[in-house]
């Protein structure tokens, strides 16, 4: 599963279904994967590997994908500013599909910080401690503390040396924005590496009213890195160790694999539920399970992996 359909389950859980990309030249690839592929439909249907698809079809139900380009890399301020014409006037999600997060106690990092959007109505960065020597590969920021792992920002800068850092809070790939940040964009100067930089425009929205620094709970890899992808590839290799063989009957609702959790389908009926298998409670009473994870098998017997 490519990693962009990672960030797309996250912003889905958040309760985000227009999915919009800034993609670049050479990128036609994105568009295809969330599409439909008769090819392969054609090829792999009646097959035992025909449930690799149930996953990408329950997710094309479930949202919109819209793509736009990028005309040059002129930075992450400037590829944000270029979804403007798919954003509009709402308040959004940022996606950097090479930080895969994942929060096996619960929420994923965006809809954790869709909650605090609720209660403070601005823009929020997601926000790390790292080694004070990595500064140089991250937007850092300080601020003062609101509540419990949350931040109002005073000051960011884009990469700093680690003398000039002015902490070491890293901001990772996950922005809630308000969209009066395209305008802040629209006269943002080139800043570091010569780039549109979306930390400096976060930097004068903070000035003129509030943003956010969230602690994130869950994990984060740096998949743009050689290291971060292997990390990430052996521990979505160990979760997916669990997954056992489950040999599933027409009528039965039956949960895709899903960080680790599983629990009670969506539906009520106890008929239903008792002809569950092997479903196990979810991990915290509250954890929610995306609708678009349930499958009804209606059809034949089918074996699927489910994780336990
Ligand atoms: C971008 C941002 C940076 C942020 C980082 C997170 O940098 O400009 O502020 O800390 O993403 O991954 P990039 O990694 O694209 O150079």
């Amino acid at each position: 599963k490519p990693l962009i359909h990672y960030g797309v389950d996250e912003a889905l859980e958040a309760g985000m279904k227009n999915m919009a990309f800034i993609t670049g030249r050479g990128k036609r690839a994105l568009e295809d994967y969330f599409d439909i592929s008769y090819e392969l439909e054609h090829q792999i249907s009646g097959t035992n590997k025909e449930h690799l698809l149930i996953e990408i079809r329950e997710l094309m139900a479930s949202c919109t994908f819209s793509f736009t380009r990028q005309e040059s890399m002129r930075g992450l301020g400037n590829a944000i500013h270029t979804g403007k014409v798919l954003v509009r006037d709402e308040p959004f999600g940022v996606v950097l599909a090479d930080d895969l997060c994942i929060n096996e106690e619960g929420e994923g990092v965006l809809a954790q910080m869709v909650k605090i959007y609720e209660k403070y109505r601005c823009s929020i960065v997601a926000v790390m401690e790292v080694p004070i020597e990595q500064s140089k590969n991250y937007g850092i920021v300080t601020g003062r503390a609101i509540e419990d792992d949350l931040l109002m920002v005073s000051d960011m800068v884009e990469k700093p040396d680690p003398k000039e850092a002015p902490s070491n809070l890293a901001v990772i790939g996950r922005y809630i924005l308000t969209p009066d940040i395209f305008t802040i964009l629209e006269h943002t100067k080139p800043g570091k590496n010569g780039e549109v930089q979306i930390t400096d425009a976060l930097k004068e929205q903070a000035k003129g009213g509030m943003v956010l620094a969230y602690k994130f709970k869950g994990k984060r890899f740096d998949c743009g890195s050689v290291e971060g992808f292997v990390q990430a590839t052996n521990f979505f290799y160990e979760l997916g160790k669990n997954a056992k063989k489950c040999r599933v009957y027409p009528g039965e609702w039956v949960a895709l694999p899903y960080e680790g959790f599983l629990c009670t389908p969506p539906i009520g009926d106890p008929k239903e539920q008792k002809k569950l298998r092997g479903c196990a409670e979810p991990k915290k009473k509250d954890a929610k399970v995306p609708e678009a994870l349930w499958v009804h098998r209606k059809q034949k017997e089918k074996i699927i992996p489910i994780m336990f």
